[in-house]
């Protein structure tokens, strides 16, 4: 089902992306590590799970979302192999790979691997320790051995790859550089949202010496244009056997501009309305979006060290008709706060925003987004910390 609110699985489900999925496809059939690089919704996710799902391999899935806490600068080392030793679980179980790695890991941890099997959170906390950096490695290289002797690949998955670089103790290039030598079955995809942090991490990837003049392919996914966007909707809309008016179908597509996600969500809210005979009111799925987005905003601006610069930026975008370029963008903001904010520290704002993927940049001029729910969240979010300034 194109509306299926999910992330898709199977190719039937999700709309167009032929040639991105090629680009995958071709990408794992060579062993070229990747990163796949969009906007939050945008459809990252799926496109790689359906693209490894029509590859012969097996897939190791470590959603870092999963201990993503905006307001932490740092994660202990015990956050990232616990949701480590999770996916090797999720994965043996999905693959039914009983055996080798089973047996390695629940030795390494010192667990019966039934335990390990029902991941007995207790049992596998208290042994969290005696799970070593190199037995990361270790473990990649035994599941890459099992994936060839199944005549298959082993891609391994770092969704929102950024949160690498927050997790302490765990010098990741080495890890890397292991798997990049000893795992000649294995392919990496990195995916994430928030494309100049993910940006950075990438580079210290390829330039850190023991990795350096290795390649990670970048596939951009965009949003979907106007036309795409329509057809999406129709055929979705098809597919759930009901119909909607054009005028209906021209507002969502003014106010979602072609945010996969959004369109997504509108279309199955819309199509149960319908079908249990309420009316639709496209302003009620707006403002569940916005909630969402000013969430995000408002975690974020709070994790930085001065909320009322992050927000006066956000409103000087706003007052200035949603863009600006860094000299108009300070004036107001320093006007908002009743304080000359020097341009450098608007800069570094601006360019943080960015970054995290809260505002867009063309030349010169950065703007806010444009479909209505990041627009209106991010402003929401801004012009509530700002009070009282
Ligand atoms: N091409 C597509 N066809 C059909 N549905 C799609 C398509 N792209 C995205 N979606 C839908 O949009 C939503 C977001 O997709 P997905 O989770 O894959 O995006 P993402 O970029 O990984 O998002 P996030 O940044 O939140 O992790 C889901 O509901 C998914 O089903
Ligand atoms: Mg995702």
């Amino acid at each position: 089902m194109l509306f299926d609110i999910r992330p898709k699985e199977n190719r039937k489900d999700l709309y167009d992306r032929e040639k991105e999925i090629e680009m995958i496809k071709d990408s794992v059939q060579r062993k070229a590590w990747m990163a796949v690089l969009g906007m939050k919704r945008v459809g990252k996710t799926s496109i790689v799970n359906v693209s490894v799902n029509e590859t012969n391999s097996i897939a190791l899935s470590l959603n870092l979302m999963r201990i993503y806490d905006p307001r932490r600068r740092n994660y202990p080392k015990s956050s990232f192999t616990n949701l480590f030793l999770e996916s090797i679980n999720s994965t043996i179980k999905k693959y039914t790979l009983s055996g080798k790695v089973l047996r390695v890991v629940s030795n390494i941890l010192g667990i019966d691997e039934s335990s390990f099997i029902d991941f007995n959170i207790v049992k596998i906390r208290a042994r969290l320790k005696k799970f070593r950096n190199e037995d990361i490695g270790f473990v990649i290289r035994e599941m890459d051995e099992l994936a060839k002797d199944n005549g298959k690949n082993l891609v391994i998955i770092f969704d929102e790859a950024q949160e690498l670089a927050k997790v302490n103790g765990i010098n990741f290039s080495s890890v890397f550089h292991d798997i990049y030598d000893y795992c000649k079955n294995t392919t990496i995809i990195f995916t994430g949202s928030m494309i100049g942090i993910l940006e950075k991490v990438l580079k210290n990837i390829e330039y850190e010496k023991p990795f350096f003049g290795r390649y990670i392919r970048r596939i951009y996914l965009q949003r979907f244009d106007r036309e795409a966007s329509k057809d999406f909707l129709i055929k979705g809309f098809e597919e759930e056997g009901v119909r909607i008016s054009d005028e209906v179908l021209e507002d969502a597509l003014n106010k979602f501009d072609g945010v996969p996600g959004w369109l997504t969500f509108f279309g199955s809210e819309c199509s149960f309305s319908l079908k249990h005979g309420k009316a639709i009111k496209v302003e009620d799925i707006v403002k569940m979006a916005i909630k969402e987005v000013k969430e995000e905003a408002r975690n974020f601006i709070l994790s930085t060290q001065s909320k009322e610069r992050y927000s006066a930026t956000i409103l000087a975008l706003e007052r200035l008709g949603g863009k600006g370029e860094l000299k108009q963008v300070t004036k107001v903001a320093s006007t908002l706060l009743g304080e000359e904010v020097p341009e450098p520290r608007i800069y570094d704002i601006l360019n943080r925003l960015l970054g995290y993927g809260f505002i867009e940049k063309q030349a010169e001029e950065y703007s806010l987004l444009r479909d209505l729910p990041n627009r209106v969240g991010v402003i929401e979010a801004a012009s509530e910390l700002i009070k009282g300034v």
